[in-house]
Formats: C-alpha cells, sequence, structure tokens
C-alpha cells in the first residue's frame, strides 16, 4: 500500500519486497484480508530504511529473472540476519538460497501450473494442513541444495525442495505461489506465516484503510480543489465519495456522457449522483466522441481516441469551473498491471491510466484506490454509505461500447447494442447462477438467416456472462440455457439488426473479458 505510509509509519505492518511478480500486489492483498497492513517497497531497500517502519515481517516477491543475472534485484544479506521474519516466495527463496550459500539451478524447462506437494517435515507454515497438498508452481531455476542451516519442508516430483526453512532464525521460503488461488492452502499458509511466525495481532481493516486514505488526501490536496471525471461505475463513485468525506466542499464531479453508455444509463447515473454532497457537471458529449471515432476500428486506436478526447472535453469543462489543482482517478490495481505500467506486457491500454499530457495543469493526480482490488474497492463503498445500486454494479469499461461494437462505431449500431444488452441483462436477473459481468457485444461479421420467405443478412451478436473476484482471470458463468434461449429469442425478434446470438464460453486468460 504506498503511498499511505506517512499515515501508517507505526502500525503493525507486513513489508512485500518487490522483485518484480505479477503477484505482489496479490500478496499484499492478501495480508490485508488476513487483517494486517502490507505496503510494497523495492526489494532493493536499505534495512536500515526497513527497520525504521518496524515491521513484524517481510514477504519477498517472485519475479521474472535468474539470481544469477547479474542485473537481477537483489537485497543484501542483513535482511536474512536482522531477525524480522521472512517469506521468500519463488524467486524470493532463490534469493534466499544464492545470498545463504546454497544452490540454485537453472532449469531448462521449469515448472508451471498446479502440482502436488508432499509436506516432509513438521513445519509452522503447513502445521495442522494436509501432508498431501495442490500448490501452483511458476519456475524455471530451483532450489538443488539448501543454505546450512535449512530443514526442507516439502517437495514436487519436479522440485525437490518445495519450501524450506530455518526456524531458529525465522528465515521460511515457497517455490510455490501461496498468494494465488490455485494454491489450495495457500490462505492458510500464509496466514500461519503471518500469525505463527511473525506474531502479529492482526485487526487491520477496510475501516482503517479508509482513515489512511483520508489522511492522505488532506495531506495532498491541501486546501486545493479537485475535479473528477465521474462514470458512474463503482471505482469513480467510490473515489469520489472518499474524496468528498476527505475535503468536503473541494470536489467537483464532471460526468462526460461520451454517448458510450448502455441504455438508460446517462440518465440513471444523473439521478444517482445529482442528489449527493458533491458538484456534479454533466456534460453531453456524444457528437464529439463519434465524430472522433468515424471510421476507426482498430481497438487500440479508439481506445487512445476516447482517452484523448475524455481528457480534452474534461480540460475545457474544468477550465470553466476556474483554478482547480488536482485531478483525481478511481484507478485500481488491475487497470495498473494490465496497462503495462507494472513493466508486464500491454494488453490494453485502460484510458484512466497512464498520466496526463503536460499541457494539462494540475499540480497531481489523486489516486485513492490504487492498491486495490475490486472487491475492496465494493467493500469500501459499502463502507462509506453509497447504496447498493451503485457498489455493487457490474463493471463497466471506460471507453464504454465502444470496445463491446466490433469494428466501426456509428449511432445506429451503438443503439442495436444497447438494446440487445438491455434485453440480456433484463433476463439476467432472473438467473439462478450469478455472474460477476455480463454483456452483449456486436461483432462486425453477418450471418445468413432466414424470417418468413426472406433471406436475412444481419449481424452476429456475441453474449458473455463471467465469475470472477478480481477480474484479471475469469470463468465463465454457466448460465441456465432456458435465460441464454430467452434472451437469444427475444434480441432477435426484438433488435433490428441483429441475425444470431452466439455465447461467449472463454476464459480469461487466454481471452481477455472484453473483446477489444
Ligand atoms: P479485460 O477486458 O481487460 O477487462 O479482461 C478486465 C476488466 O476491466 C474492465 N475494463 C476496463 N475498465 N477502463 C476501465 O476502467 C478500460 O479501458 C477497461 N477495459 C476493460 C472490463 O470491463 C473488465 O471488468
Amino acid at each position: 500500500m504506498t503511498g499511505f505510509g506517512g499515515a501508517a509509519m507505526n502500525k503493525e505492518k507486513i513489508l512485500v519486497l518487490d522483485f518484480g511478480g505479477q503477484y505482489k500486489q496479490l500478496i499484499a492483498r492478501r495480508v490485508r484480508e488476513l487483517g494486517v497492513l502490507s505496503e510494497i517497497i523495492p526489494g532493493d531497500t536499505d534495512i536500515q530504511k526497513i527497520k525504521e517502519q518496524s515491521p513484524v515481517g517481510l514477504i519477498l516477491t517472485g519475479g521474472p529473472n535468474s539470481v544469477y543475472d547479474p542485473a537481477s534485484p537483489k537485497c543484501g544479506a542483513e535482511v536474512f540476519k536482522s531477525g524480522i521474519p521472512v517469506l521468500g516466495i519463488c524467486y524470493g527463496m532463490q534469493l534466499m538460497t544464492h545470498v545463504l550459500g546454497g544452490t540454485v539451478t537453472e532449469g531448462e524447462t521449469g515448472e508451471y501450473g498446479q502440482t502436488g506437494m508432499t509436506v516432509e517435515s513438521d513445519s509452522l507454515l503447513y502445521d495442522g494442513l494436509p501432508r498431501l497438498q495442490t500448490v501452483l508452481m511458476s519456475h524455471k531455476d530451483r532450489v538443488t541444495a539448501a543454505p546450512a542451516g535449512f530443514t526442507v519442508t516439502s517437495r514436487t516430483e519436479n522440485c525437490p525442495i518445495a519450501s524450506m526453512e530455518d526456524a531458529s532464525r525465522k528465515l521460511y521460503a515457497v517455490q510455490f505461489h501461496p498468494e494465488v488461488n490455485d494454491t489450495l492452502n495457500g490462505r492458510d499458509i500464509l496466514s500461519r506465516f503471518i500469525y505463527r511466525v511473525c506474531g502479529a495481532r492482526g485487526g487491520y481493516n477496510m475501516a482503517d484503510y479508509e482513515k489512511e486514505a483520508i489522511a492522505a488526501i488532506r495531506e495532498q490536496v491541501g486546501s486545493g480543489r479537485v475535479v473528477l471525471g465521474l462514470s458512474g461505475g463503482v471505482d469513480s463513485a467510490v473515489c469520489a465519495a472518499l474524496i468528498a468525506k476527505a475535503v468536503p466542499g473541494q470536489l467537483h464531479c464532471i460526468f462526460v456522457d461520451h454517448g458510450l453508455m448502455r441504455k438508460t444509463e446517462g440518465d440513471e447515473v444523473e439521478a444517482a449522483f445529482s442528489g449527493r454532497d458533491l458538484d456534479f457537471i454533466r456534460v453531453n458529449a456524444e457528437d464529439i466522441f463519434l465524430s472522433a471515432l468515424r471510421g476507426v476500428t482498430d481497438p487500440e486506436t479508439k481506445r487512445k481516441i476516447i482517452g484523448r478526447e475524455f481528457v480534452r472535453v474534461f480540460e475545457r469543462e474544468s477550465q470553466k469551473l476556474g483554478s482547480v489543482d488536482f485531478m483525481a482517478q478511481g484507478t485500481i490495481y488491475p487497470d495498473i498491471i494490465e496497462s503495462g505500467t507494472n513493466n508486464s506486457a500491454v494488453i490494453k491500454s485502460h484510458h484512466d491510466v497512464g498520466g496526463l499530457p503536460d499541457d494539462i495543469k494540475f499540480k497531481g493526480i489523486v489516486e485513492p484506490l490504487k492498491p486495490l482490488f475490486k472487491d475492496e474497492v465494493r467493500r469500501l463503498g459499502t463502507q462509506l454509505g453509497l447504496p447498493d445500486s451503485i457498489v455493487h454494479r457490474q463493471p463497466f469499461p471506460g471507453p464504454g461500447l465502444a470496445v463491446r461494437v466490433i469494428g466501426e462505431l456509428t449511432k445506429e449500431r451503438l443503439d442495436t447494442l444497447r438494446d440487445a444488452d438491455f434485453i440480456f441483462r433484463e433476463e439476467m436477473k432472473n438467473s439462478p447462477v450469478h455472474a460477476d459481468q455480463y454483456f452483449a457485444v456486436l461483432t462486425d461479421m453477418r450471418s445468413v438467416g432466414v424470417v418468413g420467405d426472406f433471406r436475412t443478412y444481419d449481424y452476429i451478436l456475441a453474449l458473455r456472462a463471467v465469475q470472477t473476484s478480481d477480474f484479471m482471470t475469469c470463468e465463465t458463468a454457466p448460465i441456465p440455457y432456458d435465460i441464454l434461449f430467452r434472451s437469444a429469442k427475444r434480441i432477435v425478434n426484438e433488435v433490428r439488426g441483429v441475425g444470431r446470438v452466439v455465447y461467449d464460453i472463454t476464459d480469461k486468460p487466454p481471452a481477455t473479458i472484453e473483446w477489444e
């Protein structure tokens, strides 16, 4: 939870030392869920600086490098001599081994995916847990000789040292990833590290997060004025509620209706926010967006144009407000990694990430939700007193229906999608199977059909419904056939321009949730 250090300086906390692993925020989040504040700091942070924060424990993340790469991130040996309990995960385990004189062997094929693990000796980490466990492995190199003083505590078929420890020095290491759901006892293992090894007392919760975030916002914003783009989605709404609570009277919310909203959504957003304690400004900018997008079919170009226009409209509107010092954004953690700002590959550029162009004159950006995952944002929203209709609204991408109309965008095609999507959402209200996000996608592919005696040649529409807790991965929701049948029937009968309906049954990965 970087950025809240000042307010949380003296709290019980676990520091996560970052060595570039994909899952570092997930580790921090798991620790928070288990009731202890956790902050991510660079892996090479000086031990003195670490000690100043008095952490009850350290977790070393995984990372893409090999410890033999001279440029790979490292921590000093002092980290392991400080007396602070350490848990090394994946690369963190290899680094611990390398620094303490064990052997790490470079692997050729590696080990990826779920695998069976056998616990081989008593360990606090596995106390009371089954001897045979399922863990997620994702590594090339592996430890082949533990450092002196260490006991090997588990193995898998391909990894003879799947975990090891020197309990007397409180040094623990696991080759697998306890932070992911695929490691079935992962949460229990982390909990044992936090409570049994580190002796944490726990009790950290969302109310603490709120307090720290409010203190951090006050510190950053002072008496300045803040402008926020309200999309109607959970993230920006929670962000607005939080900022309004931190600095009442200083927040102006601009709702840019880009004409890419779902059916009736613009009015709903207005109704939900107009009566609240915010300066709410609605800008009807459909024409601006549709003309900027005319003829554009490439998904990334669409996103970039929408991002650009959004900022422009925003700038214009905020200028009307007179002097505004800060811009707020409801960026959450999955937005950041998927936009490639974390040294990972760019999957999609989420238009609300990546900073502002130079010509926008704000002192800074306020992003109080940055370390949170979606479900944490919802919990915070409820805590801030937002209604369920907003807090449990399904997520909607910033570029809106632009990324759900494949190919060129026209008002007509958008309306077709809006009508079909509305029907599907209506039918989904009757579904006994919960889906975290569900919507329709209008493809650019047409197919032949027959209505009465006539041949038709209309667009194919896809329905998508997924189950996920963090939107970084998802599974297709097993929606009952009768709901799919009824939706399809109603759509082809009631919506002009749709000739065929299909159901997308692809998980993420390899697919993403949105089609573009
Ligand atoms: P993907 O398609 O990347 O989506 O698997 C993951 C989640 O993020 C939403 N999404 C976005 N949200 N701006 C946003 O604020 C965007 O540009 C954007 N693109 C996708 C998507 O709806 C899903 O919930």
